[in-house]
């Protein structure tokens, strides 16, 4: 596996062993393995360690105050992740401390990703929150103030992967979920593109989950993508 290879696989499950068997199937196509929140939870740094020797990118979304954001950055840079996830939410001060603490680390340090927007939320559901922006005027917004906290890169949805490219410039890591391979189902992701469209907006790297894990056979699946984005 290398960085260089642009698929990320989610293995999104509880299920250790499970996880293990879609590690070995799919690594040969992927730059990265995703290791999320609820794999987190419930297997902790040991469960991670069942999956040590793939580059890993720990998707757990931190938000909190500054000096806890980077304790727990901290806490999880002996496990060596090559990616995690903050919420730009959060704020600058929030964003540096997690900076702050990824570079303790060294050259080997975990990039840090913020988080914008959830792709979850629309339009009403940013004013109920009292942001009268627009989602898009909102993940620029939050975007840059992330990128000036210190971030790396950000996680955008495929939408917002060419506003974003152009706007930030080349050097900000952009990575992308909510990747469909053409016929795949959507299941709860309802703004699609296909690897091949977002790594053409400007996706340094796509994050694919279920189309992978769920297919018959994860590791035809994973090489298919991998082919389409070579
Ligand atoms: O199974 P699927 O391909 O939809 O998985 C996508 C992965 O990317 C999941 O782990 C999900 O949590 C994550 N993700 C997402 N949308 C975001 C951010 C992360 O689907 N906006």
């Amino acid at each position: 596996m290398s960085l260089d290879q642009k698929l990320i696989v989610a293995l999104d499950t509880v299920d250790a062993d499970r996880a293990r068997s879609w590690a070995a199937a799919v690594s040969p196509h992927a730059g990265l393995l995703k290791l999320g929140l609820e794999f987190f939870l419930a297997n902790g740094a040991a469960g991670f360690a069942r999956i040590a020797g793939a580059p890993i990118f720990l998707d757990l979304k931190l938000h909190d105050i500054p000096n806890t954001v980077a304790g727990g950055v901290r806490a999880v840079l002996h496990l060596r992740p090559k990616m995690l996830t903050i919420h730009a939410s959060g704020g600058s001060a929030m964003i540096q401390a997690a900076h702050q603490a990824a570079v303790s680390a060294g050259p080997d340090r975990p990039m840090i990703l913020a988080v914008t927007v959830l792709t979850s939320l629309d339009q009403n559901d940013l004013h109920a929150l009292g942001v009268n922006a627009t989602p898009a005027e909102q993940v620029l917004r939050l975007g840059r103030l992330a990128i000036e906290a210190g971030a790396d890169g950000l996680v955008c949805s495929p939408l917002e992967v060419a506003m974003l490219r152009e706007a930030l410039g080349p050097t900000v890591k952009l990575v992308v979920p909510g990747i469909r391979p053409t016929g795949s189902a959507t299941g709860d992701q309802a703004r699609t593109m296909t690897p091949a469209q977002a790594v053409a907006a400007g996706a340094d790297w796509i994050v694919v989950g279920r189309p992978i894990t769920g297919a018959a056979d994860p590791a035809a699946a994973a090489a298919d993508i991998a082919a389409s984005i070579r």
